[in-house]
């Protein structure tokens, strides 16, 4: 039988319709990876947490300036992104979630901790969207912005003198015990209230940053693997430096796993006993000791790194040698990167670049290497970046260039 033309005719634009009716249909936009989905289902919306899933995957920025300067690739991870500021948000959702988990942290409860700043900053930032309250307690001497964050956040300061670990109030010690002392109120209320909660004691919880494996796994299931794929698996060599040591330790790690040929590096500030612990195995001089020291015994501007003591979390990293940097290269490293990066970043992370600057002057020309930028000058102000703060300690920035990082020196591996 013959078709008419005008049978035809409705045929080809039915046909039209309903292909174009597929085509932009959800069906069939799941199909079509550059097509989302306008409907989130109800179990995606269910996985979602809020604040949190803004935490980690940050850039893994090129560092133009340094990584024209000394021929390798410079790579970081642009920490300063995370929404608390720094690193540490990592570390704080790690600490919260597996506390919760363990039920050693219950909602409502207290999270105490001791911290020169940034981990403090994060607890406070993501405590509430766990419902849990925050009381940090810092050494006196950091940067007075810090503590005003803090406050502003809505958790409870207590500054404290800058004292060695062994005496009972050093902040770490003291944030132990106001965990304890929310603990035993807590029990006390459940005796009074005969189990009914009266809801304002709901315990305490340590954090304990420095020896809680928990910051270890931040980055050795966070940001290590990030690095890795991000790089697709292409990088020669890591460096940072190390507080608690829970970035060096869980990036090493999971690098050397990864692959056992990537290079892992510490770089130092002046004061801590780490890079003799790298290099010749043992901290320091009996007489360097912690608790053995009368004052602070940090001699850095620096602000999170450098220790004289081993912390679980630093004795997981995997190290191939150490560096050592000083205050005034940091400083240096920091304005060099201001003009010829747009980069402002903290005292730590100038401190990790003068390590990559480091680590890509032992390896020679045409090596990937990956650092970490901590956080951003914001928290910097008034030490790091001011003027006559810098000027009464003789560290004024006058470098035009890298020249602060000459003569290189020799890698310092095991
Ligand atoms: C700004 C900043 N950078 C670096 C570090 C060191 O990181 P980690 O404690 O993982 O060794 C810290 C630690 O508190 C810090 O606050």
């Amino acid at each position: 039988m013959a078709v008419r033309p005008n049978e035809l005719f409705a045929v080809a634009t039915l046909s039209i319709a309903l292909v174009s009716y597929l085509l932009f249909s959800h069906q069939l936009s799941s199909l079509l990876p550059w097509r989302k989905p306008h409907k989130i289902s109800n179990k995606k919306r269910k996985g979602r947490r809020g604040l949190v899933d803004a935490i980690g995957n940050t850039p893994l920025l090129r560092i133009n300036s340094l990584s024209e300067a000394t021929g390798c690739e410079i790579l970081a991870k642009a920490e300063f992104l995370n929404p608390g500021g720094s690193i540490k948000d990592r570390v704080a959702v790690k600490i919260i979630e597996e506390a919760l988990e363990h039920g050693d942290l219950v909602e409502g409860g207290l999270v105490t901790e001791g911290s020169a700043g940034s981990t403090a900053i994060s607890l406070a930032t993501v405590a509430p969207a766990y419902r849990c309250k925050c009381h940090v307690v810092i050494p006196d001497d950091a940067a007075i912005e810090k503590a005003q964050i803090i406050e502003a956040l809505g958790a409870n300061v207590e500054r404290v003198r800058p004292v060695s670990i062994t005496h009972r109030d050093h902040f770490v010690n003291v944030a132990r015990r106001r965990a304890l002392e929310a603990n035993e109120l807590a029990k006390k209320h459940e005796i009074k209230d005969a189990g009914i909660s009266q809801g304002n004691s709901k315990g305490g919880f340590f954090a304990d940053q420095f020896e809680n494996f928990a910051n270890f796994r931040a980055h050795y299931e966070g940001t290590g693997p990030e690095i890795w794929e991000q790089t697709e698996g292409n990088l020669d060599a890591f460096v940072s430096a190390a507080g608690t040591g829970g970035t060096v330790a869980g990036i090493s790690r999971y690098l050397k796993e990864k692959n056992p040929n990537v290079k892992c590096f510490l770089i130092d500030p002046p004061g801590s006993g780490l890079f003799n612990r790298v290099i010749r195995g043992v901290m320091y001089t009996r007489e360097e000791a912690e608790g053995r020291r009368l004052k602070n015994p940090f001699d850095t501007i620096t602000e999170g790194i450098g220790i004289n003591r081993l912390t679980n979390n630093f004795m997981m990293a995997e190290l191939d040698g150490a560096y050592r940097g000083t205050d005034k290269e940091a400083v240096e490293m920091s304005r060099f990167l201001l003009r010829n990066d747009g980069l402002f970043v903290g005292s730590s992370s100038a401190m990790n670049c003068v390590g990559a600057v480091r680590v890509a002057q032992t390896l020679g020309a045409g090596h990937t290497i990956v650092t970490v930028l901590c956080d951003s000058g914001f928290r910097h102000l008034s030490k790091f970046y001011n003027p006559q703060y810098l000027a009464d300690l003789g560290l004024t920035p006058t470098a035009t260039r890298l020249e602060f990082l000459n003569p290189p020196r020799v890698s310092q591996s095991r």
